[in-house]
C-alpha cells in the first residue's frame, strides 16, 4: 500500500482497502507508543526532517494537540499559525504556493471544505483537513479504532446508531466511512437534520458495494436496536452558534440517556462522541444554556458520559494515533509497512 503525497481531505477518495491500511497502521504505531509489540516496520523517527504547519480557522483541543504530539513523536516540526494573510491581504492560492514551499505538510481546520481542496490544489503537499462545515475524516479513523478496540470485532461486523445532528461534519465522516467499510450506520435525526441526499446517494452507493447499511428514522429507540456503538455529538457545531434554541427544540428527544442505551438491547454497548459534550454545567456555554433554557445536559446525559458504557477518553486518545497514521502514510520517507 502506497499512499504517499496523497491528500486526506475526505474519506471519499479512499478506498476501503487504504482506510484499512490507515486503522492498521495506526494500531501499529500506538503499539510502538506504549512499548507493547515490535513491529520493525515502524522503527525509527518517520517523519525526522519534516516540517509541518497546522493552519487553524476554527477553535481546537485534540485535533491541534494530536497534530502536535504526532508529529514530535515522529521527529517532524510544528508551526501553528492562526493569524495567517490568507484570504484576508492574500489569496488563498497565494498563500497555499508559499506554504507548500516552506512545508512538507499542512494541516487545515476552517468552514468551506472549497478551502482544504484547494490548498492541495495549489500548494503541490499533502493536505489533511482537520475539520471542515461538512467533514472530519480523521474523527472516523479515531472512532472505528476505539470500536474496534472494545468490540474485538472488525469494521464489516460493528454496527453504530448515531443520534441528534444526523448532517453534521462528524456524522457525515462517520457515515462515509461505515458505508466504505461494510459496517452497519443508522442515524436517527429529525427530518430536518438527516444527511444531505447527494451525500446520502454517494454513501448508498458505497454501502452496495461493501455490504454495508445505511437507515434513516427519526426515532432514536428504533435507531439504536441491536447497536455496538450509540454516537452523538453537539446539536450546534462551529459556526452554528446562533441556531441553539430552534436545535434545542428539535434535538431534545434525541439525548442520549441510559433508557436509550438499554434500548440497544445490547448489555455492553458503547457510547463515543467525539467531543466537546455538554454534558454537565461546568462549562460556561453549558451554563448559559442552563440559565436560557433550563437544560443541565445536552446531546448525552451526565450518567451516561460518565458510565462504563463511555469510551469518550480512549476515543480521544486514539485521535492522535490515527492522526499520526495519516501523516506517516502521506509523508514518511522511511515507512515500509
Ligand atoms: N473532536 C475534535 O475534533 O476535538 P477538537 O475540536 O478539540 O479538536
Ligand atoms: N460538530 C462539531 C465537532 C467538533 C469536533 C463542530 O463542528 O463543532
Amino acid at each position: 500500500m502506497n499512499l504517499k503525497n496523497r491528500s486526506f481531505l475526505t474519506l471519499l477518495d479512499f478506498k476501503k482497502e487504504e482506510i484499512e491500511y490507515l486503522l492498521s497502521l495506526s494500531f501499529a504505531l500506538k503499539a510502538k507508543k506504549k512499548g507493547l509489540t515490535h513491529v520493525k516496520e515502524v522503527d525509527g523517527k518517520l517523519l525526522e526532517g519534516k516540517n509541518i504547519v497546522l493552519l487553524f480557522d476554527k477553535t481546537s483541543t485534540r485535533t491541534r494537540c494530536s497534530f502536535e504530539v504526532a508529529a514530535h513523536d515522529e521527529g517532524a516540526s510544528v508551526t501553528y499559525l492562526t493569524n495567517s494573510q490568507m484570504g484576508k491581504k492574500e489569496s488563498l492560492e497565494d498563500t497555499a504556493k508559499v506554504l507548500g514551499r516552506l512545508f512538507d505538510g499542512i494541516e487545515y481546520r476552517g468552514y468551506e471544505q472549497k478551502v482544504v481542496e484547494d490548498l492541495a490544489l495549489f500548494s503541490g503537499v499533502p493536505v489533511w483537513n482537520g475539520l471542515t462545515d461538512i467533514d472530519h475524516p480523521t474523527q472516523f479513523l479515531a472512532d472505528m479504532m476505539t470500536a474496534m478496540e472494545h468490540t474485538g470485532k472488525g469494521p464489516d461486523s460493528i454496527k453504530f446508531a448515531y443520534i441528534g445532528d444526523g448532517r453534521n461534519n462528524v456524522a457525515n465522516a462517520l457515515m462515509i466511512g461505515c458505508s466504505i467499510l461494510g459496517s452497519s450506520y443508522s442515524v436517527a435525526s429529525p427530518e430536518s437534520l438527516f444527511p444531505e441526499p447527494a451525500l446520502l446517494e454517494k454513501c448508498r452507493s458505497a454501502a452496495a458495494g461493501s455490504n454495508g447499511s445505511i437507515t434513516l428514522t427519526t426515532d432514536p429507540f428504533e435507531a439504536v436496536k441491536g447497536a455496538d456503538v450509540i454516537y452523538t455529538d453537539i446539536w450546534c457545531s462551529m459556526g452554528e452558534e446562533d441556531k441553539m434554541q430552534e436545535r434545542i427544540e428539535l434535538l431534545k428527544p434525541y439525548q442520549v440517556t441510559m433508557d436509550l442505551l438499554k434500548a440497544s438491547g445490547n448489555d455492553d454497548v458503547l457510547f463515543e462522541h467525539c467531543l466537546p459534550s455538554f454534558h454537565d454545567l461546568n462549562t460556561t456555554i453549558g451554563k448559559e444554556v442552563y440559565e436560557k433554557f433550563g437544560l443541565k445536559e445536552m446531546e448525552v446525559s451526565d450518567e451516561v458520559f460518565r458510565s462504563r458504557h463511555s469510551v469518550v477518553f480512549d476515543e480521544a486518545e486514539n485521535r492522535m494515533h490515527t492522526i499520526k497514521a495519516v501523516m506517516v502514510a502521506t509523508l514518511s520517507d522511511k515507512l515500509n509497512y
